[in-house]
Formats: structure tokens, C-alpha cells, sequence
């Protein structure tokens, strides 16, 4: 089975709107190999520049979050059609900062994620332990119930992609190790095909994330069961996100 990698960018609350236009610009013009996929997923407030600057390109805009309620009283709250007015084509749920920066619960994660799918677009779920539950042994745990937050998307989910990001090591520097990160994957892809059935479970991609950086993406990507990478920090420079996007080819 092959599938084709999908290297996004998380731009968390970085840029400004001449700073992320001209980033957007940059990544634009260098994407252009049909063998990877290229994502950007700037700040709400600049969607609407970077989905013009974009178009007509291959990047796919996505959003870091979204609620999942479709319109009504939720103040300072975004909806799925409203990102899909500006062009967004995948959006990013149960991120860590969301999860335990923000104090997202499970069941609002899993209720985005639904809406996100039930919206008609691609679901890119995160999913990782903290260093605490590392050492005491309980990544696969944690993974596990992190993905049972998948449990009412529908077993159609050829516009899932699983994003493993070890807490520990998003925006530390510190990565996990070639071996570590496909222990992980493998096992996510082994308990998408005791839920979803192996067939959808070899073609779901499974991204990593966390400190993904020119210099140690191609061993990461090499991996048999990476198929992708959610960059944040070094994909604020479209030299080098450009650089991990060609180590996944
Ligand atoms: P990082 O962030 O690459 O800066 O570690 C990754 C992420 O949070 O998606």
C-alpha cells in the first residue's frame, strides 16, 4: 500500500499578516512534487490572505481548531462552513496545546472531530503522551483512548490522518527516535485495523510530530508506518519546511 506522505505546517500564533503572506508565497512556489502532499495551517485571522496567495497551487489550507457547532451563540467561536468559505480543506483536532494548554476535554476533541468529518473535510486527529506517562509506561494507553475519541467518525475515513505527537517533544527540541515514533505508529495503524478494518487502516497516513527539523526528517520519514509530518516550528521558514517536505519523498 502506498500512501502519499503529507507534510503539514502548524503555524501556531506565529506571523502577521505580511509575514504569513509571504511565507505562503514562499512554500507555494517551492511545493511542486506530485509525490507529497504540502499543508499550511496559518492563524484564523490570515485564512483569507494565505487561501488567495495559495490558490491555484497544491498546498491545502487547513485551520489549527474549529467548533462544531454550525452557527448560533458562541462567541469568538469558528464554524466548519466558515472555514470552508475560505478554501480550508483539513483542519487539526486534539492538538496537545488545545488538549492541555487550552484544557480541551475528550469529549469536546471528539465532538470536533466528528463535526470536522461530518463537514466534509480532512480530519487530521493528534494524538501523544506526556513525558510523565512515557516513563511510567503508558504511551500505548493514552494513544489508545486518544483515538477512541475517533469513535463516532464513520468507518469511511479515507480523509482521516492520524498525527502521533509525543508531547514531550513538540517545541523542546527533543525528538523521539526513529524507533520510538514507529513503535507508536505501528501501533496506531495495528488499533485503527481492529476498529476500522486493515484495509482502511493501511491507507489511513499516520504523521509525526515534534521537533521535526530538516536534519532528522528523513530518518523519521523513512520509517515504514510515518507517513507524514506536522511541523510547528521549522515550518516558519519555508527553506526548511520546504526540506523536510523533499526528505519525505
Ligand atoms: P514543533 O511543533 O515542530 O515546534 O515541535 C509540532 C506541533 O506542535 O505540531
Amino acid at each position: 500500500m502506498t500512501r502519499t506522505p503529507f507534510i503539514a505546517g502548524n503555524w501556531k500564533m506565529n506571523t502577521n499578516k505580511a509575514s504569513a503572506v509571504a511565507l505562503a508565497k514562499a512554500v507555494a512556489a517551492g511545493a511542486t512534487s506530485s509525490a507529497v502532499q504540502v499543508g499550511i495551517a496559518p492563524p484564523f485571522v490570515y485564512l483569507d490572505a494565505v487561501s488567495q496567495v495559495i490558490s491555484g497551487s497544491s498546498v491545502l489550507l487547513g485551520a489549527q481548531d474549529v467548533y462544531f457547532e454550525g452557527d448560533g451563540a458562541f462567541t469568538g467561536e469558528i464554524s466548519i462552513a466558515m472555514l470552508k468559505d475560505l478554501g480550508v480543506k483539513f483542519v487539526l483536532t486534539g492538538h496537545s496545546e488545545r488538549r492541555h494548554v487550552l484544557g480541551e476535554s475528550p469529549t469536546l476533541i471528539a465532538r470536533k472531530a466528528k463535526a470536522v468529518f461530518d463537514g466534509g473535510l480532512i480530519l487530521v486527529h493528534c494524538v501523544g503522551e506526556k513525558l510523565e506517562q512515557r516513563d511510567a509506561n503508558q504511551t500505548l494507553d493514552v494513544v489508545k483512548a486518544q483515538l477512541d475519541e475517533l469513535a463516532s467518525v464513520p468507518a469511511d475515513i479515507s480523509r482521516l490522518v492520524i498525527a502521533y505527537e509525543p508531547v514531550w517533544a513538540i517545541g523542546t527540541g527533543r525528538t523521539a527516535s526513529d524507533a520510538q515514533a514507529q513503535e507508536v505508529h505501528a501501533f496506531i495503524r495495528q488499533h485503527l485495523a481492529t476498529r476500522f478494518g486493515k484495509d482502511v487502516a493501511d491507507a489511513v497516513r499516520i504523521q509525526y510530530g515534534g521537533s521535526v527539523k530538516p536534519d532528522n526528517a528523513r530518518g523519521l520519514l523513512s520509517q515504514t508506518d510515518i507517513d507524514g509530518a506536522l511541523v510547528g516550528g521549522a515550518a516558519l521558514k519555508a527553506d526548511g519546511f520546504l526540506a523536510i517536505s523533499a526528505a519525505a519523498v
